[in-house]
């Protein structure tokens, strides 16, 4: 067609047609076999977007169809997995289920999630002189990006630049899967010599990309008579997808969160990847850690129900404490599961709701309210050990204005904000002097993702370092030439003890250059203490543990099955935060993504791996309406953590786990109204799900019954 420059297929790729992170099972472009729909077979180059797709339209694609799986059971049943299965385990649950007093097994189901940044994948790249190619890209791992282009251009990483600006959202969803796109543009742009920009269509990123990870598992609870959980056996079938990306370790994250905020002592849990024929699923907020923990509370949910008392007295009498052992290996120290527990029953009176939701549902037929407790616990660190180090670049310009580089890349959660914070802290001046650089390979090496929630404890840590080499330079010639010691720096000004001099920051880093002194540092930071040996599964994997109780209320409409959400009150503990304000956007945003994953938020594959929710008309995200009418957040006053930034600890993740509260808050609420129903732990809890369980069988009422309260309402 006029305009279109070239196709490329798998046969143009100079190098190696080969994408996989973590193991090299996924082709760039197709080759032989496509595993899932939206595999990409080729990219289109031309004139622009609109010729570009209007090409796509004219190939015509022959093929034979082979049988597909969707199905992560059925998968591992024939031995389909990306990885050996691994299990965590601590004590011997086989010897404890005959001396429990209640012992309850089950299923429970938890479908995936769209990511639905709101900048869609995208990359662009221009070839450089002497065979070098720069590619800016919307990724949250530059360093993947350089990697994979250098991989399939067969050219050495140095001649790749990869340069991010900053992300429109990433959520996970551009740890990994950001590189493709990046790599395809990379490679037009050094074939054609030409720069070549691509950005994706909302409905082809849909399509295409992979998600939160579906999970199906099956549970063992055992709890002695006083309610103590003395066993949990969990085995958890993710659906990876048809590629492994990061399913390897997302698993390995559900493996170490399958126990959330509670003490066990006989644990045995076992995760497969099971690969299926669905887009390759990776990296979501949580990264495995809240299908873990949706397990252990379906659990618990289901002993409570059974053993007739409310979940959160389990949740209660289980929490973690002080110097508890986790399954894989690591003596918990500063717990605060309890603590937060019982400032949350402080502030907010849990007891009090729970007398008030029952006195309304005794009074109310039609509408009834639920409420749900939702400790967490989240290991702060990368799970691979190796990840976690990160390295910073200052120069202070002898103007003195200050440049700072990091490995981190900002989506939205305010590292920069924070990066920023660090440097001015550091150095004792305004934020006018300090300017905070895009992330880029070719200044910053062999980067992790910003990821795991540590991107700002990682590159601040790093950035501290290299402010403080610099700072304790010109500290010695402020000494010299100010004949005193004892200097310090505070508003642009020089102090000596607390008596100002009448040097200004400006002046004496112009001294400082005069005096042929560098004013560049560049350090590199690693985690400390953090190990873990995977033959024996067990070590001491995270730097430290965020923890938190929420309180979730939600009223359901019993005649039609819809919902709100009448009230979250929360307590967070994120140490001595550096930034309240950057905090709470991060746990009001976890909170509602974490609310919209357990609710509203439906995935839905055909038999054939057609995605059937592909655009924002079927697949419904909360919007501004559908938020809890009431979001309450108090901050546990707490020493924070030494290897937390500043002692503010990680913040990125954590909330969302909040969010599942709101299944279980919704399903108390399904009891209220139907408590005979037998119901099944199948989440999101879509007001569809909600109208059929009110419905069960067992309800004592029929619909002709119902008296209809509200004024107004016909
Ligand atoms: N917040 C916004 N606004 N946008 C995002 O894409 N990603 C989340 C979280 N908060 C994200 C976000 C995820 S998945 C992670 S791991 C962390 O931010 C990463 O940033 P941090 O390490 O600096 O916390
Ligand atoms: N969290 C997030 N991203 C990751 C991790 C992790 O633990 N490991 C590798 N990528
Ligand atoms: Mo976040 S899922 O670790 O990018």
């Amino acid at each position: 067609m006029d305009g279109i420059e070239a196709i490329f297929l798998h046969s143009d790729i100079p190098g190696a047609n080969q994408i996989g992170g973590i193991v090299p099972d996924e082709p760039l472009f197709a080759e032989d076999e496509l595993h899932f729909r939206g595999q990409p077979i080729g990219l289109i180059v031309g004139k622009s977007e609109l010729l570009c797709r209007l090409a796509r339209e004219k190939i015509e694609l022959q093929y034979d169809e082979l049988p597909v799986i969707t199905d992560p059971r059925e998968a591992a049943q024939k031995g389909h997995l990306i990885v050996p299965p691994r299990t965590f385990e601590m004590g011997n649950p086989d010897q404890i289920w005959s001396e429990c007093a209640y012992v309850f097994e089950g299923k429970a189901d938890v479908n995936g999630q769209e990511h639905l940044y709101i900048e869609s994948q995208g990359a662009y790249a221009w070839p450089k002189e002497d065979g070098c190619i720069f590619v800016a890209s919307s990724t949250q791992g530059p360093t993947a990006v350089q990697k994979t282009v250098a991989l399939v251009l067969d050219i050495p990483m140095h001649k790749v630049e990869v340069n991010v600006q900053r992300l429109g959202g990433g959520f996970g969803g551009k740890e990994d899967q950001a590189t493709a796109w990046a790599v395809m543009v990379a490679l037009a742009a050094f074939s054609l010599g030409r720069p070549v920009k691509f950005s994706m269509h909302r409905m082809d990123d849909m399509l295409m990309t992979g998600k939160r990870h579906p999970y199906s598992s099956d549970y063992k609870i055992g709890l002695s008579k006083d309610l103590k959980i003395l066993a949990y056996e969990a085995t958890h079938y993710q659906n990876a997808g048809a590629a492994a990306d990061l399913s390897p370790a997302v698993l390995e994250r559900t493996l170490f969160h399958s126990t959330n905020a509670y003490f066990v002592p006989n644990v045995r849990a076992t995760a497969l990847s099971c690969k299926t024929n669905l887009p390759p699923n990776t990296a979501f907020r949580g990264f495995g850690g809240p299908q873990g923990k949706f397990i252990i509370e379906c659990a618990i949910a289901h002993a409570a129900e059974k053993i007739d008392v409310s979940p959160d007295t389990i949740q209660r009498k289980n929490l973690l404490s002080e110097g508890d052992i986790m399954s894989y290996g690591q003596k918990m120290e500063g717990v605060l599961a309890t603590p937060t527990w019982e400032e949350c029953e402080k502030l907010y009176g849990i007891e009090e709701m729970k007398t008030e939701i029952a006195d309304f549902n005794q009074s109310s037929f039609r509408f009834k309210k639920g409420l749900a407790v939702q400790p967490i616990c989240f290991g702060i660190s990368f799970t691979n050990t190796m990840m976690n180090h990160a390295r910073a670049l200052v120069h202070v310009y002898h103007d003195g204005s200050v440049v700072v580089s990091t490995g981190a890349v900002e989506m939205g959660q305010g590292v920069n904000t924070k990066l920023l914070q660090v440097a001015c802290e550091t150095f004792g001046i305004s934020p006018d002097r300090v300017k905070i650089e895009s992330t880029n390979t070719l200044r910053i090496a062999n980067t992790s993702p910003t990821a795991a929630s540590a991107g700002a404890d990682l590159n601040g840590k790093a950035l501290q370092m290299a402010c403080n080499c610099v700072l304790d330079r010109l500290k010695k010639v402020a000494e010299d030439a100010l004949g005193t010691d004892n200097i310090s720096i505070r508003d642009n000004k020089i102090f000596s003890g607390d008596k100002e001099t009448p040097m200004s920051w400006n002046e004496l880093v112009q001294l400082a250059f005069s005096k042929r002194v560098s004013l560049s540092e560049h350090a590199h930071y690693a985690t400390p203490i953090i190990h873990y040996d995977k033959s024996k599964e067990k070590g001491h994997p995270f730097a430290y543990h965020v923890y938190g109780t929420a309180v979730i209320c939600v009223t359901v409409d019993c005649l039609k099955g819809t919902y709100h959400f009448d009230s979250v009150k929360l307590v967070h503990d994120g140490g001595k935060s550096m930034n309240l304000p950057v905090d709470n956007g991060q746990i009001e945003g976890g909170l509602v993504q974490g609310i919209g994953w357990m609710t509203m938020e439906e995935l839905l594959y055909d038999k054939k791996g057609r995605l059937m929710s592909n655009a924002l008309s079927t697949y419904k995200v909360p919007d501004i309406y559908s938020v809890p009418k009431e979001i309450l957040i108090a901050h546990f006053d707490s020493d924070g953590h030494e290897l937390a930034i500043k002692k503010s600890k990680a913040v990125g993740e954590p909330p969302l786990m909040y969010g599942l509260g709101a299944y279980f808050a919704i399903r108390n609420a399904v009891k209220a109204f139907n408590p005979a129903a037998n119901l099944e732990f199948n989440a999101p809890y879509t007001p569809e799900k909600v109208l059929m369980d009110l419905c069960k069988k067992q309800v004592s009422t029929t619909f002709q019954d119902i008296q209809v309260e509200d004024a107004g309402i016909s």
